[in-house]
């Protein structure tokens, strides 16, 4: 019969193994959870839509498109991006509005209303759209993108979709 060889740790061993098995259980106890505090903003899902205020719908002249610009802050992990966007707001009666973006659909250029043509004409390739947005001459595709909009307690809001 073979003799088994018997491995016996000695003391210092033994202190070494405990020491790094503690070590290594706190390293996770405190670790795990800073790494779930940075990662997680990474692989949070963001909201891209919202209703935007623009304001009381009484300050907004009937038949006369009217310029409104805000920002929008877009969280991406860490990084955080401010963007502009623009919109003309037809008030088509005491309690009816129609909002357009003010981005050309043919390159994205930003249009313009132009008071003495009646038109938004967009200044980099000639293009022109009606009043109501849709397109008189020049190489715009489409109309002029509308949002949906509605009326809450005499504010104007329209519904922002980031994409
Ligand atoms: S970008 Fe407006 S006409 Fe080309």
């Amino acid at each position: 019969m073979a003799k088994r060889a018997r491995y016996r740790l000695s003391r210092r061993e033994f202190v070494n193994l405990v020491v790094g098995a503690l070590g290594s259980i706190m390293g996770a106890v405190v670790g795990i959870p800073i790494i779930g505090y940075l990662v997680s903003p990474a692989l949070k899902a963001q909201k891209s839509e919202a209703w935007i205020p623009l304001g009381p719908l009484e300050n907004y002249p009937i038949d006369v498109p009217t310029p409104f610009n805000f920002t929008r802050t877009k969280v991406h992990g860490w990084e955080r991006t401010v963007s502009s966007y623009g919109v003309y707001v037809l008030r088509t009666a005491e309690d009816q509005a129609k909002v357009f973006s003010n981005v050309c659909t043919h390159l994205s250029c930003r249009v313009k209303w132009r008071e003495d043509l009646g038109q938004y004409a967009c200044p980099c390739h000639d293009g022109f759209f009606d009043k109501n947005g849709d397109v008189i001459s020049g190489p715009p595709p489409r109309p002029l993108d509308q949002y949906e909009t509605k009326v809450e307690d005499g504010n104007l809001l329209i519904h922002f979709v980031e994409g």
